[in-house]
């Protein structure tokens, strides 16, 4: 039921610290970080020299996050492909030893599942991340990671978006654990920053007010451009993706530093230009791009950290966010923002948020 809210969107959006705290709660033993869902040995964990994160949609952003995660922590490469796309191609590499992870909330997604099936006959072992128990996904691998974030009746996924990255955030440590590439302090602090996401996404929440009012800038605009750089290109990318499901606004999205290569040219007086410019390692870069697009009279809203004057100044709107300690996990922040602004500007547009048109919550055609 609704209890109170005007639409599954709203309530599941509000529902993301809490399902986050669930995932988390009790993953820190005396070993480190607890994922005994993985039905892994330690041996075969500290073998496993190269992964393939399979999914769609919303899922396989995550898999781009998953991937910096993992590689970034684990010193594992990884290859992230849409299992669209990966089931027909002929290049895949599966060694003694790849993982092949996929990712997906509803655990039915037939292209999904397909390439399971393909990597198992490959002979790889196939670890699902999903919300559904006992979906088809989780009875067909070999492990099982239980996001627990609730039903998802919303056709936009929000709330296993978000969880499902703090999911692999886990996986990611507990792969860098076992690799040995990490010391018991620093997956102790990695841990405790993940803790402190649900506070930063309630902190977003409570701004929604934020987002209520940038919507005023799509309200009669026919496309949307949304810009980030790093980890943060997803962020744009899921941005521009929950935008066009729910209000059928035409939205695209690249990394920041592509604009300059073809999409300036959509540029004009008041096309709305969404960039995430976090106080991060590329933060002066993106802010470079805002100030091409205040040069063509395009109208900016940027979601950045608190304090951020040198956003403030160039943007008709700021989403803002909280700090956060690791600027990798900002994105499980920030896309909060992003949901929220989606819904709202679904909601100017008379869009009914819950079931867009011509979408099913689990695509189980390939
Ligand atoms: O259930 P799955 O995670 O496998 O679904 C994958 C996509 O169909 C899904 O994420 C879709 O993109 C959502 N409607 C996005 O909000």
């Amino acid at each position: 039921t609704l209890g109170g809210y005007a639409d599954f969107m709203a309530k599941e959006i509000a529902e993301q610290p809490e399902a986050i705290e669930r995932l988390l709660s009790g993953r820190l033993g005396e070993k480190g970080i607890l994922l005994d869902e993985l039905k892994m040995t330690e041996e075969e964990l500290a073998a496993v020299d190269r992964i393939y994160l399979i999914a769609c949609g919303t899922s396989y952003h995550v898999g781009l996050i998953a991937r910096t995660l993992i590689q970034t922590w684990a010193k594992v490469p990884v290859i992230c492909d849409y299992a669209s796309e990966f089931n027909y191609e002929q290049d895949v590499l599966v060694t003694d030893h790849t993982l092949c992870v996929i990712i997906t909330q509803s655990g039915e997604t037939a292209d999904t599942l397909a390439a399971a099936r393909k990597m198992h006959g490959m002979g790889a072992k196939v670890f699902a991340v999903t919300n559904v128990l006992g979906s088809t996904a989780a009875r067909e691998s070999d492990g099982v990671l239980y996001v627990q974030a609730g039903p998802e009746v919303c056709v936009a996924s929000t709330k296993a978006y978000t969880a499902q990255m703090v999911a692999c955030a886990l996986f990611a440590l507990r792969l860098a654990q076992s690799h040995g590439v990490m010391s018991a302090e620093e997956v102790a602090t990695h841990y405790q920053d993940l803790k402190a996401i649900p506070d930063a996404i309630r902190e977003v929440i409570s701004r929604s007010w934020q987002d209520k009012q940038a919507a005023a800038v799509f309200r009669s605009a026919t496309s949307a451009l949304f810009l980030g750089r790093g980890v943060n290109a997803t962020t744009a990318y899921e941005g521009a993706l929950k935008l066009k499901e729910v209000s059928y606004l035409h939205a695209e999205a690249y990394p920041a530093g592509e604009m300059k290569h073809g999409p300036i040219a959509l540029l004009e007086p008041g096309f709305p230009v969404v960039a995430i410019v976090p106080a991060d390692r590329v933060h002066d870069k993106t802010v470079s791009n805002i100030q091409e697009v205040n040069a063509r009279g395009a109208v900016c809203v940027a979601v950045a950290t608190d304090g951020d004057e040198s956003v403030a100044s160039l943007c008709e709107h700021v989403l803002w966010i909280p700090p956060v300690a690791d600027e990798l996990l900002v994105p499980i922040v920030a896309v909060v923002h992003l949901q929220i602004l989606a819904r709202y500007v679904a909601r100017t547009r008379g869009c009914d948020v819950d079931k867009p048109r011509n979408l099913a919550k689990s695509v189980t055609v390939e």
